[in-house]
């Protein structure tokens, strides 16, 4: 489902623009500052809400304007073309539309938009805390299983529930609480671990393709000690969660580990290979999505020299064609993406100072 169209105004430093990218490969090369990432940023912004650069959607504002908006038509072969708006403006208002009609929540549009992010930051999903690895897996797994954002917010519910009791040191219910805490926790621990059941191999599979020397292994954690069952360890940690005023163990606090051999990953590999690691993370994900549900994903690979010499470079640009999804990719100079990658199916396009340029392909 790629975008057919974008429509950006009121970022950082680019010019309103309008652009039609090509359904696969999209270059963008530009000098340091010109606006590459940020063309990027406005992409993820639309899918996800966030951006990959920054907790504060005000830096993302263009410095003198009050609002920004951003526009894609996207293209679904069953679904035919839909069109997503965003407007915010300085002050936080936020309205999102689908097709004209407003969307009450993000993960709506998140559907229509399954992006993946692989940026120089990107080696932060192995360092970074154990939230971004759960995220990493809810991505995976909100995209396969249609209920799972419903079963999430009935789960968060049920926390909220439960932390509120335990503030309230009202033990006499907890046992009430813990009923239908331990039955949502149930579905989305199922749900994560069947995924990554059928995930695992598809990563070990794409990373030998990007590095046979790596070997990394993933765990998954439930968010409690998997020996035991998890209502167990709650009436093992009553007590202490009753003076902590909330619950230690549960899939809030689920994660995958990802180790070499008995250490952490991020403590042995080298910038470059976890960069590798992370992309075949990512990668794998698209190509189980798109097995899965029959779609396609949508990726953006910010500054693909950074750290990846020119045969991993390859490696990656030959999957990323392979999926046959559209890629959107930048670079400082043309020749780092041209030199090494001439996919059929491409755009190329030129920024300069926050300009967007279409160049003639071929
Ligand atoms: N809120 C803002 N308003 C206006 N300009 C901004 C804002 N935030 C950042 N900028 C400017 O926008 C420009 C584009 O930044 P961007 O990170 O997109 O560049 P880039 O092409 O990706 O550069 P690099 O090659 O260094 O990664 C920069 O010059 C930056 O100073
Ligand atoms: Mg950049």
């Amino acid at each position: 489902m790629p975008i057919r169209q974008l429509r950006v105004s009121g970022v950082r430093n680019l010019h309103p623009l309008t652009c039609e990218p090509h359904p696969q490969v999209n270059f963008i090369y530009g000098a340091n500052g010109s606006g590459k990432s940020s063309v990027l940023e406005a992409i993820a912004l639309m899918a996800a809400g966030k951006s990959f650069r920054t907790s504060t959607l005000k830096n993302v504002l263009h410095h003198e304007s009050d609002r920004l908006e951003l526009s894609v038509a996207i293209e679904d072969p069953d679904l035919g073309t839909c069109e997503l708006e965003s407007l915010r403006l300085r002050s936080g208002d936020h309205l999102l539309k689908q097709n004209g009609s407003v969307l009450t929540s993000q993960a709506q549009a998140a559907h229509w938009l399954p992006v993946q992010i692989i940026e120089p930051n990107t080696f932060r999903l192995l360092a970074g805390s154990p939230e971004e690895r759960r995220a990493f897996i809810d991505w995976g797994v909100f995209h396969v299983e249609h209920d799972f954002m419903e079963q999430w917010k009935t789960f968060r519910k049920q926390l909220k529930q439960r932390n509120a009791v335990l503030k309230q040191k009202e033990d006499e219910w907890l046992s009430v609480w813990n009923a239908g805490f331990l039955e949502s926790a149930e579905v989305i621990d199922q749900q994560r671990r069947n995924y990554l059941k059928r995930f695992t191999p598809e990563f070990e599979r794409i990373l030998k393709l990007l590095d046979p020397h790596i070997e990394v292994t993933l765990a998954y954690y439930p968010g409690w000690e998997k020996q035991s069952s998890l209502a167990d360890v709650l009436e093992r940690q009553q007590e202490r969660d009753m003076v902590l005023g909330y619950t230690q163990s549960g899939p809030h606090r689920a994660e995958l580990r990802i180790r070499c051999g008995k250490l952490q990953a991020v403590e042995v590999l080298s910038r470059g290979q976890q960069k590798t690691v992370v992309a075949a993370l990512k990668i794998a994900q698209g190509y189980l999505f798109q097995h899965e549900s029959g779609r396609q994903p949508i990726y953006l690979v910010d500054d693909l020299a950074s750290e990846l010499d020119q045969s991993h470079r390859l490696a990656l640009c030959q999957l990323l064609e392979d999926l046959k999804c559209q890629v959107f990719i930048t670079s400082i100079e043309k020749e780092k993406l041209t030199d090494v990658w001439q996919p059929v199916a491409s755009k190329v396009f030129h920024v300069e100072q926050g300009t967007i340029i279409e160049e003639s392909s071929k």
